[in-house]
């Protein structure tokens, strides 16, 4: 998409995010969860900004389904809508961040493409990529949302994994491999993680 012109956007004289770190008493970031459709990023995501919660951590979450309910109701699963979708959330993710806040985005988010695309807007400083990884014959098995089985019977035409492509991440941050691991401990991973990057320090 081009960039607008004629557009001045101010931003010199609102306070700044580490201001408003200071005052949440934490550092902002954004958690980008990617993996096939049932891999567990929302439950993952769910259970830890529970933990966080109790610890007094002020975190938000987006996911796919919820945000494609409403802000991006209008885009499909083709290449373009995905990476429009993915573009308006980095946009979103960008603007919580300058909040100050934790961000869990639980996104397919398919290709590497996509996924530079957000670490770009949001910026490598603030942005974590965590591999939710389920193999798509666990996913399907699990099928929570009736699409794998829609997928196979040539019902939905571009479902991630079946008949769309994943790109798994080659290198990222961390990777969870929930068909292994107990939610508890795919919880506790990825906190130890992110806790030194989300402690406030001056
Ligand atoms: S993304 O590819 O653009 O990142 P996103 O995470 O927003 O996808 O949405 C994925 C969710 O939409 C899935 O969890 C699933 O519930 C639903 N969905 C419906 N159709 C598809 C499809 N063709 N491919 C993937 N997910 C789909």
């Amino acid at each position: 998409m081009n960039k607008q012109k004629n557009i001045f956007p101010h931003i010199e004289g609102i306070i700044k995010k580490d201001q408003k770190e200071a005052f949440l008493k934490q550092k902002a970031l954004v958690v980008w969860m990617t993996g096939l459709s049932g891999a567990g990023k929302t439950t993952i995501a769910n259970f830890i900004e529970k933990e966080l919660y109790k610890r007094g951590y002020f975190t938000q979450i987006f996911d796919g389904d919820y945000i494609r309910d409403g802000l991006n109701q209008d885009l499909d699963f083709t290449i373009k809508g995905r990476t429009e979708n993915i573009r308006r959330i980095a946009e979103v993710c960008k603007l919580f961040v300058n909040c100050g806040v934790i961000v869990f985005s639980c996104f397919v988010s398919p290709t590497k493409k996509m996924r530079d695309l957000a670490k770009s807007i949001i910026g490598e400083e603030n942005f974590i990529e965590v591999y939710v990884n389920s193999p798509l014959i666990v996913c399907e098995k699990r099928d929570t949302k009736g699409l794998y089985a829609r997928a196979r019977s040539g019902e939905i035409k571009n479902l991630t994994g079946v008949n769309a492509i994943y790109e798994a991440p080659i290198n990222p941050d961390i990777e969870l491999k929930t068909d292994v691991l107990t939610i508890e401990q795919t919880v506790e991973k990825l906190i130890d993680n992110i806790l030194p990057k989300i402690t406030y320090s001056k």
